[in-house]
Order: C-alpha cells, then sequence, then structure tokens
C-alpha cells in the first residue's frame, strides 16, 4: 500500500514520474478531454483544518477522473465530537473508501492515520508539519513555466518556521541542482535542527539584495494560527510585504508562486505582473493530484 505523508517518501525518480503523469492529465483537468480511470473509486476527504484550493482540487481531480468524493469537513460533524478517536475513526472509514487525504492540526497526525488505515493515506498538511502534494504542485509548477528546475536560484520568503509547504519544499528542492535563498524575519526563521538536515545550496539573504538574480519568488503567509501567544503574532504581523517595486526589479522571465491562501504578503497590484503565477500555480493542483490519486489507487 502506497501512503504520501511526506515528501521524503518519494525519491527524485518518483516525484518526476508523478509530474510527467500530471502533464498528461493537463487536457483532463481543463476539461477537454474525458478519463474515467477512477470509475468506482471512493475518495474519503477529511479536512480537520480549513482549505480551499486542497480540498476541492483533490474532489475535483477524483471527479474528473470518474471517482466519487466523500467529505468530512470538521470534527464537530464526525463522531470524534462523541470522543471517538483518530485511531477508530480511520480504520471504520477505511473500509467505506480506496484512500483517504487528511489534513489535520497536528504533526505527525497523517503518519498516525496511515498506521491505522487499510488503504492509501494522503497527507494535505499536518499541522507546521508537511504538505507533499503541495511540494509537487509547486515542483510542477516551477518545470512548467521555467521549462526546468535543475539551475534555478529560488528565494523562499516569509514565515519558514511554520509553514508546512516550506518544510516539504525545501527537501524536495535539495534533490535538485537549486540554490536556495531564505528570506525571512529573525522570529519567523527556517527551524536550525531543521537546517542542519538539509545538505546543498542554501543561504540566509534579504530579497532586495538578490531579487535581480532570481528565477523563482515562493512566498509564504504568517501561519497565524499555529502561534501559541497572539502578542508574538502582532510582532511579526506585516513584516514583509511583495510590492510592485520589488517585482520590477525581477528578471522578466522569474515568477512569483504562492501556495495560497494569500493576506498581504503579496499586494494585489503584483496579480497582473507576468511574474505572478499563483493563481496558475492552484489550478495545477487538479492534474497532479489526478498523478497522486492514479499512483495510489491504481
Ligand atoms: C497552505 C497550507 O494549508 O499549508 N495552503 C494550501 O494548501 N495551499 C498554505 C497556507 O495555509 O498558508
Amino acid at each position: 500500500m502506497k501512503h504520501l505523508i511526506s515528501i521524503e517518501d518519494l525519491s527524485k525518480i518518483e516525484i518526476l514520474r508523478i509530474l510527467d503523469k500530471a502533464e498528461e492529465f493537463e487536457p483532463v483537468a481543463l476539461g477537454k478531454k474525458s478519463l474515467d480511470v477512477l470509475r468506482g473509486k471512493i475518495l474519503a476527504n477529511l479536512f480537520f483544518e480549513p482549505s480551499t484550493r486542497t480540498r476541492i482540487s483533490f474532489e475535483c481531480a477524483m471527479k474528473r477522473l470518474g471517482g466519487d468524493v466523500i467529505n468530512v469537513s470538521t470534527q464537530e460533524a464526525s463522531s470524534m465530537a462523541k470522543g471517538e478517536t483518530l485511531a477508530d475513526t480511520i480504520k471504520v472509514i477505511s473500509n467505506y473508501c480506496d484512500a483517504i487525504v487528511i489534513r489535520h492540526p497536528l504533526e505527525g497526525a497523517a503518519r498516525f492515520a496511515a498506521e491505522n488505515a487499510t488503504v492509501p493515506v494522503i497527507n494535505a498538511g499536518d499541522g507546521a508539519g508537511q504538505h507533499p502534494t503541495q511540494t509537487l504542485l509547486d515542483l510542477y509548477t516551477i518545470r512548467k513555466e521555467l521549462g526546468r528546475i535543475d539551475g534555478t536560484k529560488i528565494a523562499l520568503v516569509g514565515d519558514l518556521k511554520y509553514s508546512r509547504t516550506i518544510h516539504s519544499l525545501i527537501k524536495a528542492l535539495t534533490l535538485f541542482k537549486t540554490k536556495i535563498y531564505l528570506v525571512s524575519p529573525e522570529a519567523l526563521e527556517l527551524p536550525r535542527e531543521f537546517l542542519e538536515e538539509l545538505s546543498g545550496e542554501i543561504e540566509k539573504a534579504k530579497l532586495e539584495e538578490i531579487v535581480t538574480d532570481l528565477d523563482v519568488v515562493y512566498v509564504t503567509r504568517i501561519q497565524k494560527e499555529r502561534f501559541l501567544d497572539e502578542e508574538e503574532y502582532r510582532k511579526v504581523a506585516k513584516s514583509y510585504r511583495v510590492t510592485l517595486d520589488i517585482v520590477n526589479r525581477m528578471k522578466d522571465e522569474a515568477i512569483i508562486l504562492h501556495p495560497l491562501p494569500r493576506v498581504d504578503e503579496i499586494a494585489v497590484e503584483v496579480d497582473t505582473t507576468k511574474q505572478a503565477r499563483y493563481f496558475k500555480q492552484a489550478f495545477y493542483g487538479v492534474p497532479v493530484r489526478m498523478a497522486i490519486l492514479t499512483e495510489v489507487m491504481l
């Protein structure tokens, strides 16, 4: 049984195979071609934290491939509100479906779910842990929009401490020949233990000093919900913002990505620049999740 809990569950070859497969699914994701390879299959979408893109793009991917979806969106709406454990919930839901997608506020919850499941489990975000399907769509976007991943210079901007999208993406990027710049306020730096585990070309930088040289500016939202203390959040709120001034200094062919939702870290005026690709990136979630679903279910 193939689970996808951490991006490290995949080798570089497996990652590239998923990206190639996603490419083939793009016409289906756009509704230009129909395919029903997942007919008769049911996906359980368990989202115990808010989600727009991840949940809906999984649902859309499943339905466009002829499959069906059951959604559980809050713990209050399931028997967990009556005191049922996550382990029991997963054991039961395993018998109703062919795969489970889970988002949960606790780091490690997806791994725990996988240990209790009898069908494949896909991690759609576990606290500040990992978000491997987002990483696959981020890599897909970079390859698609720039034509390559190797040889690129990428700035990871914002909340590097709590962003699970960063924690997965940075590990995947070190499998490629990329130069990674870490750009964040001191209080939101990538945890030191995390950095020590990484190999490759990684350095801290200030965006203004490197912006003209970058291929990718990957921006993240401050993960307000992970702060234990509201005052700590207030100290860093609004501490960085990508504006037209910054974009005007970027290379013409460089791109700006963001997993979304955006709060105020990218000015709305940036949306119409040719470098802004975050809405396209959100669309790519559909073909990439089609590739992931077929990989684990067929
Ligand atoms: C991200 C997440 O949930 O980690 N959103 C997403 O899945 N596109 C990023 C975020 O919430 O900031």
